[in-house]
């Protein structure tokens, strides 16, 4: 069978790592519906390719030029929406199988928190759905009976992992982080780190701010956060290790000793074809890893004093979904004025410090509850950056 995606946040780095997919597998998928912000001339491109039935665009005005120049190139089929409610209709479309969820920050929670309630297969990208309100998430998919596949590579590689024994058997998991671009930078030079530095990810290529949380390492506290949710593990369970070469994805510990880890290319394709593919296993010679390649595994623990994000996380994590919410938020907003010259990298960290120390603990009950502790934490952080006090 077919099946019918639909993709949100289809102009980024995930959005079209998934489109090279479906080109690589047209028996196995076809592209319903792309939900984008405003990447207008990818968005085009992808009308023309792709001729999906929707597509969705951040604003009215954006949404509009969209529809104009489609208009003018003859391209009539496909509706252009737009907002929140557009990225909705994306995800939620009768004929939609999968939704791939890789809009960055919160602007895709609506979205997939409805398909999950539509009942589709999530393959799910974005970690700030899980950061934020992973519980809400995890009790819809219970309810629609959905399955969430994790796309981000270390996920998905314990996904696999998980595979080789029962969840009750498990001692612990490792997350595997490549360091970043700051691994080996001593401690004393990390207030004088640019944002040309911190966008230089020495293996991954990624948007620009995921690359400035692994430069953090708060991307992978985020993948703690995360993991604890997916596979229903407290944060002591969920351990990081640095492993430069980038070619463990992860790795689960066993009761009896043994650890399985997954190995392959660096290439997000390979995660996203498994997900979309599960429980199958379609072959993709263009993904295959070279073993004779590889000399060496280096694994080393992480540390905490040059890397103070990796600590906030596994407090927000240990402290509950209000605290999870405001290290998103704060980090959003803290990166954003990392990346416009306004604090300095360790001003990132102490942005949020003092955003998590502000910020009241509450569970969210709904996805507005999550927006409004978001949008809460977010003024926190503008405030705190506005009075220079980082
Ligand atoms: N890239 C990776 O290797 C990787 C790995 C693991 C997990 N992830 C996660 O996957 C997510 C996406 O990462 P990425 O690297 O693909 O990011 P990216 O390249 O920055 O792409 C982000 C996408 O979100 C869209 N978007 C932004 N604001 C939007 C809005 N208001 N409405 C609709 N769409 C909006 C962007 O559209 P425009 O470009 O058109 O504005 C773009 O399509 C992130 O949560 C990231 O943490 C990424």
């Amino acid at each position: 069978m077919v099946k019918k995606i639909a993709i949100l946040g289809s102009t980024g780095s995930i959005g079209q790592s998934t489109l090279s997919i479906c080109e690589s597998f047209p028996d196995r998928y076809n592209v319903v519906s792309l939900a984008a912000g405003r990447n207008i001339d990818v968005a085009f491109e992808q009308c023309r390719d792709w001729r999906p039935r929707i597509i969705s665009m951040a604003t009215e005005e954006i949404a509009s030029q969209l529809a104009k120049r489609l208009r003018e190139a003859g391209l009539n089929d496909t509706e252009v929406l737009y907002g929140t409610a557009g990225t909705v209709c994306v995800a939620t479309l009768p004929e939609v199988d999968f939704v791939v969820s890789a809009i960055v920050g919160v602007a895709g929670l609506e979205a997939t928190y409805a398909a999950v309630c539509a009942g589709k297969t999530i393959g799910l990208a974005t970690k700030e759905c899980m950061v934020t309100a992973g519980s809400l998430i995890l009790e819809a998919a219970r309810k629609h009976n959905v399955a969430l596949l994790p796309i981000d590579s270390e996920h998905n590689a314990v996904h696999q992992c998980m595979r080789g024994g029962e969840t009750a058997e498990v001692k612990q998991i490792w997350l595997t982080a490549s360091g970043g671009p700051f691994r080996n930078t001593p401690a004393a030079e990390f207030e004088r780190i640019t944002p040309a530095q911190a966008l230089k990810h020495p293996t991954w290529v990624m948007g620009r701010r995921i690359t400035i949380d692994s430069a953090t390492m708060m991307n992978k506290g985020f993948e703690v956060i995360e993991a604890c949710r997916l596979f229903d593990l407290p944060p002591a369970k969920v351990r990081v290790t640095v492993h430069p070469q980038s070619t463990v994805h992860s790795l689960v510990e066993y009761v009896d000793g043994s650890i399985l880890a997954q190995i392959s290319v660096t290439d997000m394709r390979l995660p996203i074809l498994y997900a979309m593919a599960y429980p199958e296993r379609p072959s993709a010679p263009s993904l295959a890893f070279d073993l004779a390649t590889l000399s060496h595994l280096d694994f080393s623990p992480p540390d905490p004093a040059r890397f103070p994000c990796l600590r906030l996380a596994y407090e927000a994590a240990e402290s509950g979904p209000s605290a999870c919410i405001a290290l998103n938020a704060a980090d959003e907003i803290a990166v954003a004025a990392f990346l416009d010259g306004k604090i300095p990298f360790l001003g990132i960290p102490r942005t949020i410090e003092q955003v998590l120390n502000a910020t009241p603990s509450n569970a969210p009950a709904s996805i507005e509850d999550v927006l409004a502790a978001d949008e809460a934490a977010r003024e926190c952080a503008r405030e705190i950056i506005a009075k220079a006090s980082v």
